[in-house]
């Protein structure tokens, strides 16, 4: 029994309807359907997203995830009273996400200002079995009294992204008395969506259709008697055609076959086979955590669920948006987000995950490559927000300034250049937990080498050393500024790394070794001070500080900028988000317990969090630091990003990267997990409200588990495994237990981690 936690929605409240919208939506990484009520509330926004379905509509725009046409809304009427739970009485309200298997349910009981009362269940779900299936029920009861009801429901083509439409209609058709069918278009005419319902009521109600002002409806009445119960049943069919195969009409018959063998099987047995999928995953992956605090396993298995669902597993030419399938925020674009915070997790659960997630980046080389050029560089210069063709959708401008009707440039597309390195960063990663070498002959040798050259291109001489100018490191409250320690560390680990491996596994190009060489010889590495604290940039340690207290209490809402301009704030020692401690965290064996002390002392308390990549990020370089009881505040912090009280937090969609960063905290902050010079490191530290934390790895194609509690940890492999335990090298066969105490006895381990003690 795994007992998988649930997600509740404690109360209906037009305040939070969005936010749990986001954290409740129902997606299976192909497509993402938000948790929207099936009754309409004007705040609420609907929305269907399939992965990689972007459409850029007009002059100034950049492609977005095309909210496609709604197939979610059910009016009801009961006794000719539309059912809102704004009028009325709601006697009874429960609604949860079943993370095992990505139900959605609602229940509740409703009087109707005329007094009939009714029950009201739905469920609905996407199915992990079959991708393009959405399957949903709504069941009414009428509990005192015999009441008319009437239904309706369809493919509602009015939906838009903040009222920009994406989609011409191509045809609508009705099959039968229960299936609807919707064929639409891009603009561009680049992409065409079929979407296909099958609605099934009762025998014994009268059904109309309609298609009118952009939607297809089927609307039935039927009369209920006291005590009687009706469902409908709805099972839904999305798909993208891509052009070259099938002509549409031979496409959409198949679709209408597709649909029609699901429907038949009913909405319990597609279920089954969906949450006998889920089981699988869940299986494999999940961590278990026995916590003072309950809430530290609903969130493990909200990322779980979270990153399942966000994953586009299918299809290579797709990564993972910002906010997952949830919402629109960030139009659905894939940021470094991607290989730093959500990658680690893939890596070391589903390596073929992480495989595909490089393939996104290895197939949009071209656009790398071309970005490059534009800017009088050489190599790939990886677009900093990107789609699906893998060209540079950062939008150019930011919110107009209404007073002056300006528009401020959004300057990463320029200037945020390090996510070149962290992707190389990834490819490093992926080689050394998999070892996969079709995988580095091809693709790796590709990507290391053009972003290698990259950054030997973008290096200026000044006085003989190499430096890297106006960029803009992950502290994205620091624009413009040269030698940025993260990005110039990051490069020279991106070039080093090219220079080692490209060899092993492919040719280099003619020059490069000589360019690489000098290039490494040459780098200005901003060096720490005698504490080992590292600036920033060139100029940070010169700026003024201020105090912080105000804005960091309301982290992550970016209130400073009510009080400054971002001039201003770039002339201030004030971090948006983690920066040196980022780089401490990503090139642990570089940074001695020592350094990683001082730069967390040094960058905290100038650190607001205002970026959801930041937190937990602190937590975990604590966490490794032996600092536990920072670590795991800043962990739980991190979990409330979406999972605390604000109701508007998450609106426009979860925040993907904290989610990868909760599985992130546990597993490298108190697990200890770390790959330093390709070697796997465990040196795990629970915090004090932890008595055990169970985690399932892949490493080298072998399964391995850790079951760690505050005196020891067991490893369970199921082949031969190498690694470093709290210090030590040891080889793990079967099952064996290790305590803590042998490990820290002077005479028997060599625990170097002296932070972990
Ligand atoms: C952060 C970036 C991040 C982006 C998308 C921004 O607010 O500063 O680091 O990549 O959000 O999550």
């Amino acid at each position: 029994m795994l007992n998988i936690t649930t997600l509740n929605d404690p109360a209906f409240s037009p305040h939070t309807l969005n936010k749990y919208a986001s954290l409740m939506t129902c997606a299976n990484g192909y497509m993402g359907v938000r948790a929207t009520h099936e009754e309409d509330y004007t705040q609420q926004v609907r929305g269907l997203y399939l992965a990689g379905l972007y459409h850029c509509a007009g002059r100034g725009e950049t492609n977005e995830l095309i909210n496609l046409p709604d197939v979610v809304g059910i009016q009801l009427e009961v006794n000719g009273a539309p059912f809102t739970l704004l009028s009325g009485e709601t006697e009874s309200w429960q609604r949860e996400l079943d993370f095992s298997d990505g139900e959605l349910r609602r229940e509740l009981i409703w009087r109707s200002a005329s007094g009939a009362r009714v029950r009201i269940t739905s469920r609905r779900f996407s199915s992990m079995a079959q991708l393009p299936l959405l399957a949903m029920q709504f069941t009414v009861t009428a509990l005192d009294e015999d009441v008319s009801l009437a239904f309706s429901t369809g493919i509602d083509g009015t939906q838009t992204n903040s009222g920009r439409q994406h989609l011409d209609e191509l045809s609508l058709r009705v099959f039968g008395q229960q299936v609807l069918q919707g064929a639409w278009a891009t603009q561009s005419g680049d992409a065409e969506v079929v979407i296909t319902s099958s609605i099934q009521v009762s025998q014994q109600a009268e059904i109309c259709f309609t298609a009118k002002n952009r939607r297809l409806m089927q609307n039935s009445t039927l009369q209920l008697k006291a005590g009687d119960s009706v469902t409908l049943e709805k099972i839904n069919w999305i798909v993208q055609r891509s052009r070259e195969i099938l002509s549409l009409e031979s496409f959409s018959r198949r679709c209408l076959n597709d649909l029609q063998t699901s429907a038949a099987m009913g909405y319990d047995a597609l279920r089954n086979a969906s949450r006998a999928e889920w089981h699988k995953g869940w299986q494999a992956r999940r961590v278990v955590v026995e916590s003072i605090n309950q809430a530290d396993q609903v969130a493990l298995d909200f990322a779980h669920y979270h990153l399942a669902a966000m994953t586009p597993r299918h299809d290579e030419r797709t990564s993972i948006a910002a906010k997952g399938l949830t919402g629109e925020g960030y139009k659905g674009h894939v940021f470094w987000d991607t290989e730093v915070f959500l990658l680690p997790y893939h890596l070391l659960t589903a390596p073929s995950t992480a495989r595909s997630l490089l393939r996104y980046r290895y197939l949009n080389l071209p656009g790398a490559r071309a970005k490059a050029r534009r800017n009088g560089w050489h190599g790939a210069l990886f677009p900093w927000e990107s789609a699906r063709s893998g060209e540079e959708e950062t939008p150019e401008f930011a919110a107009i300034n209404i007073r002056t009707g300006l528009r401020q440039k959004i300057a990463s597309a320029q200037a945020e250049h390090h996510l070149v390195a962290d992707i190389a960063w990834a490819v490093v990663n992926y080689w050394h937990a998999t070892h996969d070498e079709a995988f580095m002959r091809s693709e790796g040798v590709s990507l290391l080498t053009e972003t290698a050259t990259f950054w030997i291109s973008r290096a200026v001489e000044v006085n003989g050393r190499l430096e890297l100018h106006d960029v803009i490191g992950p502290d994205e409250y620091t624009e413009h500024v040269n030698n940025n320690a993260f990005t110039n560390y990051m490069a020279w680990h991106n070039v080093a790394q090219a220079l080692y491996f490209v060899p092993q596994f492919g040719e280099l190009q003619p020059g490069f070794a000589a360019r690489a060489d000098d290039f490494l010889q040459r780098l200005w590495l901003p060096e720490p001070d005698a504490q080992g604290v590292l600036a920033q940039d060139d100029t940070f340690m010169g700026k003024p500080t201020i105090d912080l207290a105000k804005y960091k209490a309301k982290a992550g809402k970016q209130t400073i900028l009510l009080d400054y301009s971002r001039a201003e704030v770039n002339e201030m020692q004030i971090l948006k988000q983690a920066d040196v401690v980022m780089l401490n965290y990503m090139l642990p064996e570089r940074f001695s317990t020592a350094a990683c002390l001082a730069n967390l002392a040094y960058y905290e308390p100038r650190t607001i969090h205002d970026s959801s990549l930041s937190k937990a990020i602190h937590g975990i370089v604590s966490a490794r630091c032996g600092q536990l009881a920072d670590g795991y505040r800043q962990w739980r912090d991190g979990t409330l990003i979406d999972l605390g009280d604000e109701p508007h937090s998450s609106d426009d969609g979860i925040h993907a990267a904290a989610t990868g960063a909760i599985w992130l905290g546990a597993v490298e902050g108190f697990a200890g997990l770390s790959i330093c010079n390709g070697e796997l490191h465990l040196a795990p530290a629970l915090p004090v409200e932890w008595q055990r934390l169970c985690v399932p790895i892949c490493w080298h194609g072998v399964s391995l588990t850790l079951d760690i509690t505050p005196e020891a940890v067991t490893l369970h492999s199921a082949a031969d495994v190498r690694l470093w335990l709290w210090g030590t090298e040891i080889v793990v066969q079967g099952q064996q237990r290790y305590s803590r105490a042998d490990f820290f006895n002077a005479e028997i381990g060599t625990a170097t981690r002296e932070g972990a003690e």
